[in-house]
């Protein structure tokens, strides 16, 4: 089969199977080109609450296809490739939380969505890039807050709201590498254009940027009339939603290597397979599901 006749192949089976694609925004193009939704970490799991197919395939990570099993435990969740992992996710540990939380007992545990299903189960909210701020900013109190595991996100959230927070000392090593010499070498090149950045990047990096926000807000960004050439800081998977929608507008990347190789590893082949063989299933127990799943509708009662 060439691609195109794998991308149909691959929609007739969800049809039949009455399962849905979900892909980020920096899977492949080709997955993203056939997904039923494509979006930021918060739009999906919004979206795996309220499907009513019985499958959710997620071209994503492992914490996403959790999340999915998390808000639907009655769908079979499939994650195409096993491995497809996320190094932030995997910088905190349930050891290590309960030892963090034994130090600051007065802390509410504020829990990136890039985190395994245990450590949700141990956390008062969860949040994603898109609402980090508006999670803290729910917390009653000015008592101090521990956000977990993204040290550059949670360092970011305090300089916005003026917040108690103790940052973990974790950071997505895809984000963390880009550098401000590296965003002031392209902006001498592309003096007209403008810099958005995710917050999963240094703070350096974000004291350069017009924009600071998720996938999706920096795509809302992008879609200003006022912004026609824009510097990406984030995935180059971005770039597939962005030139789809905006095909006059220039966009430029903060760094040729701005990949995250997880979220590049599904591929058409992966998700065939994992429609035919039913792979690989994703379930968490329910004794870590109830209580993350706490963590996370208190993040979504607010999204
Ligand atoms: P968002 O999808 O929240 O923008 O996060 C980016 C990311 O790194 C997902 O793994
Ligand atoms: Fe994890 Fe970073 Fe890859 Fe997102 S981009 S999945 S945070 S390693």
């Amino acid at each position: 089969m060439n691609q195109k006749e794998l991308q149909e192949e691959i929609r007739r089976l969800l049809r039949k199977k009455n399962a849905i694609l979900l892909a980020h925004y920096y899977e492949r193009d080709e997955v993203q080109e056939i997904a039923d939704y494509r979006g930021d970490s918060l739009g999906l799991s919004i979206e795996a609450a309220r499907t009513d197919a019985e499958t959710i395939v997620f071209a994503g990570v492992h914490f996403m296809a959790e999340s999915a099993s998390i808000l639907s435990p009655d769908k079979t969740v499939l994650l195409p490739r096993q491995e497809a992992g996320c190094p932030l996710a995997d910088m905190v540990t349930a050891p290590q939380l309960a030892a963090a939380r034994e130090k600051h007992p007065e802390a509410k545990v504020v829990t990136y969505i890039n985190s395994a299903a245990i450590i949700k189960a141990h956390s008062d909210i969860c949040c994603t890039s898109a609402n980090a701020l508006r999670v803290v900013g729910s917390l009653p109190g000015a008592g101090p807050i521990l956000m977990i595991p993204d040290g550059n996100l949670a360092r970011y959230v305090a300089r916005q709201t003026g917040r108690q927070i103790i940052p973990w000392e974790g950071c997505c090593p895809v984000h963390d590498r880009l550098t401000a010499a590296a965003v002031r070498a392209v902006r001498g090149l592309h003096p007209d254009a403008v810099f958005a950045a995710h917050p999963e990047c240094k703070g350096e990096v974000l004291d350069l940027a017009d924009f600071v926000g998720s996938t999706t807000g920096i795509i809302g960004y992008a879609g200003r009339p006022e912004v026609t050439k824009l510097i990406v800081g984030t995935e180059r998977g971005v770039f597939y939603e962005l030139q789809t929608r905006y095909p006059t507008k220039t966009f430029i990347p903060a760094a040729e290597d701005f990949l995250c190789l997880d979220m590049k590893l599904t591929t058409l082949e992966d998700i065939h397979a994992a429609l035919i063989e039913r792979r690989y299933i994703v379930k968490v127990p329910e004794a870590v599901r109830i209580p993350a799943r706490r963590a996370l509708d208190r993040m979504l009662e607010l999204s």
